[in-house]
């Protein structure tokens, strides 16, 4: 497809508005142009069509079928986009003093109230913007723990399990930790005996997602929480996966300390591309004080932002966190009300549906029922007929479906993670398995059809690797011929 600018010819002009000869005001020459910008030149018409086709090429949950494992990839209702958009929501100024956003704070103020429950903790703060800045917030929050009983240079590892997402040894890192990892059974549960070896006096905490990248339920997690809490340590909860336990199962009640939620994966976010997000921590009542600051509070009935907050870690985002996602989940939540459990309940079992669908066609690394997702392997296909992972996934975007989570977690090997989510009917759960055993047959009978694969997109395999480390993201103009040498 042609750019923008390559389609451009001079003189061509899009709409016209009316002139009113109003007078043309100054620009001092000092700030005038000295030649007009360049912009592309096309009739209005064709503008459309561009920028038309261009968005007909991207792939949504509003598109197709979305397994994209971890990433909970679920239908976001409309009616939460109707009422972010409200007058009072979106166009309140965020110096707005308190008294001016009594209903903002009060909606603020109501989802923490919510999200403690459903993280079975007291105290929430709605300022991160993501899962990965709540887990720096929480590693945070250790360190002022710490510092604060007097053991700040004592406590310095942060344990991981071997199947943590990337986030949690690069949060661990930025938090200036040094990072100890933890084994997985074959049954998908941190290994207690290497835990046992591992966890001692300099241990801060543990970071964990449960159900955990496997898509499996730590079996083990009331011990876990002992051994780490006989050790004065901390348990951090990667709320990542929480889309599989709301109102059956709570972080706190396991015995985690700290807890993250990613909003845009459980309370239903437009989301991909790296945002919008949300990432409020949840705390025990100890931890609280730590909390960044402002917090929102009620007196009564006033609500309000404290800034009176002495043992605060300080401020993680501006204002006080991203408020029209705030809107979004609060309304998703209320929409559910006291039934937001079966949220979950039919997460986990379209998941089990489609396990249960697929188990005779890929390799099944962890035999057991799974949680909201699951793994297959294709390193059978790999070993038989040459076929990997990514060219499953790739021939998957032939069949209009994108892609699952493939390469990750990283103890399986050729990995193929999958979550339907919750909003997913029982025919698309079906065409999706019809078309993951045609591909297993397809890698047995022709695999060099799926070697080849996509065959009907718009572009074929990718360097993905060049195009991460090379990424030319300027048109070279006639005039600056050679401007990928700049890149
Ligand atoms: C298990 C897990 N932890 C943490 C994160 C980080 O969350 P975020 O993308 O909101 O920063 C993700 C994101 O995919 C994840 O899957």
């Amino acid at each position: 497809m042609e750019l923008i600018y390559e389609k451009s010819q001079a003189g061509r002009r899009a709409g016209r508005v009316p002139s009113y000869g109003l007078p043309v005001p100054e620009v001092p020459v000092a700030l005038a142009r000295k030649a007009p910008p360049r912009l592309p030149e096309l009739a209005e018409n064709e503008i459309v069509r561009h920028f038309t086709n261009l968005a007909d090429r991207n792939f949504g949950v509003d598109t197709g079928f979305y397994p994209l494992g971890s990433c909970t990839m679920k239908y976001n209702p409309r009616v939460n986009e109707r009422v972010v958009a409200l007058p009072g929501f979106a166009n309140l100024h965020p110096h707005q003093e308190d008294e001016g956003a009594q209903g903002a704070l009060e909606l603020m103020w109501e989802l923490q109230e919510i999200l403690a429950e459903v993280a079975g903790l007291p105290a929430v703060t709605l300022q991160p913007a993501a899962g990965s800045q709540g887990e720096l917030t929480g590693l945070m929050l250790m360190r002022a723990y710490f510092a604060d009983r007097g053991e700040g240079d004592q406590r310095d590892t942060i344990i991981t399990a071997d199947t943590a997402h990337g986030t949690n040894p690069a949060s661990v890192t930025m938090a200036g930790y040094k990072l100890v990892k933890v084994a997985t059974t074959e049954r998908g549960n941190l290994d207690l005996d290497d835990l046992r070896a591992k966890v001692n006096e300099r241990t801060a905490g543990l970071m964990l997602t449960n159900p955990s990248t496997l898509g499996l339920f730590d079996e083990g997690i009331a011990e876990v929480a002992e051994i780490f809490h006989s050790q004065g340590a901390l348990l951090y909860y990667d709320g990542a996966n929480l889309n599989a336990v709301v109102g059956k199962s709570r972080p706190g009640d396991m015995g985690f300390d700290i807890v993250h939620y990613n909003l845009h994966k459980t309370f239903s976010q437009p989301h991909g591309g790296g945002g919008p997000g949300g990432g409020p921590v949840a705390v025990r009542a100890d931890l609280e004080p730590f909390l960044p600051s402002p917090q929102v509070v009620r007196d009564g009935d006033v609500f309000r932002l404290d800034r009176d907050r002495p043992k605060s870690i300080g401020r993680v985002r501006g204002f006080a966190g991203p408020f029209g996602v705030f809107v979004r989940s609060y309304a998703y939540m209320r929409a559910y009300g006291t039934d937001l459990r079966a949220m979950s309940e039919v997460a986990v079992l379209n998941a089990n549906y489609v396990l249960a669908g697929l188990r005779d066609d890929y390799e099944l690394p962890y035999d057991r029922h799974c949680m909201h997702e699951f793994v297959l392997s294709a390193r059978t296909l790999k070993k038989e007929f040459g076929v990997t992972a990514l060219d499953v996934a790739k021939r998957l975007m032939d069949n209009g479906i994108h892609p699952p989570t493939i390469y990750f977690p990283l103890v399986v090997p050729e990995a193929l993670m999958i979550e339907p989510t919750e909003t997913e009917p029982k025919e698309r759960l079906d065409a999706f398995i019809a078309v993951m055993k045609t591909i297993a047959r397809e890698a047995a009978e022709s695999p060099e059809v799926l070697k080849d694969a996509p065959h009907s997109r718009p572009v074929r395999r990718l360097d993905e690797v060049k195009a991460a480390k090379e990424p030319i993201v300027k048109h070279a103009f006639p005039e600056r011929p050679h401007v990928e040498a700049e890149v």
